[in-house]
């Protein structure tokens, strides 16, 4: 099949995702002779209108996985405004060293829904959002190579397609797709509060430039005041690792709680995954 565009398309926190779905979209397009496009979905203005593809798209789309899964309170946007019309696409997950569970099928299983036919899929270790050290620097030289080898093998299996696929492509994760992971206590308990959490700000650091109000995917920080967080907070990180003065921070005891028993029990280096059928 001859594809004219190649798409990268994600919703990226922290940056881990952008740099996979942006390096394998760049790569799929120069082996197809396809112009390259960017759509990132971060911001609520984005998430606004429809985003329609049709055939002739490749589509590279990516999320973290939250939870076990695609983050839940981007759903609605997936599902609703995003319209294959019969263009291929491969779902890309990015995960922060513990599991990907059923993250990525479950997206697949939102894009063929919405119209695309899925060729192919990866599962990649980004940095935890929460965490500094687990999963750090990831993706690593190493993902990215297997990144590369995801979009030359996705190039090739696209040119030799004589039409779309009827069957979605194989990824790991369970069906029927199991439940959110519970971050739970020492005792077992679901951790009290946990999505209540939001980040704080040290007052001594920040310098009120109010870039992480305008970064925050859920507009929740309060521009004229950035100490507050007025709206739902998703715990993305985007503002606690993108802040120039390392200012914002979690102080929550159960996100701390969580936080720490991740970094010891998943400390581990966890692998990346391909997934195509040529
Ligand atoms: C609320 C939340 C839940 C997460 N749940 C998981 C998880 O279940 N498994 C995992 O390995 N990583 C989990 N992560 C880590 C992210 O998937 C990972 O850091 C990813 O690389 C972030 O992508 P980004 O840099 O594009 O935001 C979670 C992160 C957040 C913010
Ligand atoms: S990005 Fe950091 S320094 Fe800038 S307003 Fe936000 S907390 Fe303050
Ligand atoms: S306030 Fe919450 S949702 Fe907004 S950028 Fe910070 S962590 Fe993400």
């Amino acid at each position: 099949m001859e594809m004219q565009r190649v798409w990268a398309v994600y919703f990226s926190g922290t940056g881990t995702t952008e740099k996979v779905v942006t390096r394998m979209a760049k790569i799929a397009a120069e082996d197809l002779g396809a112009e390259y496009k960017t759509f990132c979905f971060n911001l609520p203005k984005d998430r606004e209108g429809e985003l329609s593809f049709g055939p002739g798209d490749l589509v590279i789309f990516g999320t973290p996985v939250y939870a076990g899964r695609v983050p839940n309170l981007l759903l609605p946007y997936i599902r609703d405004k995003v319209k294959g019309n019969g263009a291929l696409a491969v779902p890309v997950s990015l995960f922060g060293n513990r599991n990907f569970d059923d993250g990525l099928i479950e997206l697949r299983n939102v894009l063929e829904a919405d119209g695309f036919h899925t060729v192919a899929g990866g599962a990649f270790v980004g940095e935890h959002s929460f965490s500094r050290t687990l999963g750090a620097g990831r993706p690593d030289a190493q993902d990215m190579a297997l990144v590369e080898e995801l979009a030359h093998k996705t190039a090739e299996k696209v040119k030799g397609l004589e039409r779309a696929p009827e069957i979605p492509a194989y990824v790991a994760g369970c069906a029927p797709i199991r439940p959110y992971y519970t971050p739970r206590d020492r005792h077992g308990e679901p951790i009290k509060d946990f999505l209540k959490a939001k980040p704080v700000t040290d007052s001594d650091k920040c310098v009120k430039c109010g870039l992480c109000a305008r970064l925050c995917p859920m507009a929740a920080i309060d521009p004229n005041d950035v100490s507050s967080v007025v709206g739902k907070c998703i715990k993305c990180c985007a503002c606690v690792k993108k802040c120039p003065k390392g200012a914002k921070y979690f102080d929550h005891e159960g996100y701390l709680y969580h936080q720490h028993e991740l970094e010891e029990l998943y400390a581990r280096r966890a692998d990346s995954e391909i997934f195509i059928e040529m």
